[in-house]
């Protein structure tokens, strides 16, 4: 059954990564006591030597919150692995019956993934936005995040307000968006972040010049993902996702291109598979999106 998070159920952070470990060390700055818990190396590295965050926006700081390898039981947990962790953190999660579990993946597929690990769990799917990197890897000293601008905001969906994970994010600098249904949480998101990085990640290059490269097969793209996005509930047009692009750097680059560029797949899947999928599920054709996923996917071979 559904029910209402203790207040005292201890506050947990899954995947200390770039976002993991920025959520982990802004909410113990803002005074919740909280637990990242993720595979043996970051836990090691965490537990010893803490969370150093270098911001634009909230400066500098190193955070000391608990580092554990398992997830307490009944927690409120931040899901903050990448695709390729969800299904790890999904066993961590069953295992643990957390009271509420709230998600900051990109995609939209993991929102399933995760609901069906936990029948009787509340899940919610939240977005981040906010250009981090972890730093540290293959380092000694602390885990080490570095958040770049000023941009830094968590999206949740209008009825998740009540979450403990939702109300201790709303303690701490991040701009805390509480608005929409779950699939406008997701997919207004995904409906730009798709296009966004697989053009970069195909083209190899800024978003700019990504979008001018081939700019009929680019127009083809925006209007796929549009169309999908519409049937999922967030009416959209390639006008739209256009105009939402044009508005971004155009030397903006994406973490899937860095992926691609270091020959791993990263979430191609989790992010130009589930648009795929959706619209095969939908019976909207997508030849552009196919074609680009193709063309990364060769890439990376
Ligand atoms: N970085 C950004 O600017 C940004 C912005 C918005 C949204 N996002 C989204 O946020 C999510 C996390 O991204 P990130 O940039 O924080 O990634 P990241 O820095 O690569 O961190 C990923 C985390 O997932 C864990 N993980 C990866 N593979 C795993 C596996 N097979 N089993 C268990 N754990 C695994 C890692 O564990 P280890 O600690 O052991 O390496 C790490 O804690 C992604 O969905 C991403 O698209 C990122």
């Amino acid at each position: 059954m559904r029910g209402m998070p203790r207040t005292d159920a201890p506050l947990v952070v899954l995947g200390p990564g770039a976002i993991g470990g920025l959520v982990a060390a802004l909410l113990e700055r803002a005074g919740h006591p909280v637990t990242v818990v993720g595979r043996a190396g970051s836990v090691a590295q965490v537990a010893a030597h803490g969370i150093a965050v270098e911001s634009d926006l909230v400066g500098s700081w190193t955070a000391q919150p608990a580092a554990a390898a398992q997830v307490p039981h009944g927690a409120c947990v931040i899901v903050a692995v990448k695709a390729e962790g969800l299904e790890a953190a999904a066993a961590l999660l069953a295992a643990a019956a957390p009271a509420e579990v709230l998600s900051l993946l990109n995609g939209v597929e993991h929102l399933d993934a995760l609901r069906a690990a936990l029948p009787g769990t509340r899940v919610v799917a939240g977005t981040i936005a906010g250009e981090t990197l972890r730093t540290s890897a293959g380092r000694d000293g602390p885990l080490t995040v570095r958040h770049r601008g000023r941009l830094l905001r968590v999206v949740a969906p209008a009825d998740a307000a009540g979450l403990a994970s939702v109300r201790a994010l709303r303690d701490t600098a991040a701009d805390v968006v509480v608005d929409g249904t779950q699939a406008q949480v997701l997919w207004l998101k995904l409906r730009f972040l798709a296009p966004m990085a697989l053009l970069t990640s195909r083209w190899d290059a800024g978003l700019g010049e990504a979008l001018d490269r081939d700019p009929a097969g680019a127009q083809a793209l925006l209007a796929e993902v549009a169309a999908v996005a519409s049937a999922e509930g967030v009416p959209t047009t390639a006008q739209d996702l256009h105009a939402i692009l044009a508005g971004l750097p155009p030397t903006m680059r994406s973490s899937l291109q860095a992926d691609v560029e270091a020959g791993r797949a990263g979430e191609l899947d989790a992010i130009g598979g589930a648009v795929q999928r959706r619209g095969r599920s939908h019976g909207v054709a997508t030849p552009a999106l196919d074609t680009t996923i193709a063309a990364v996917e060769a890439r990376l071979r």
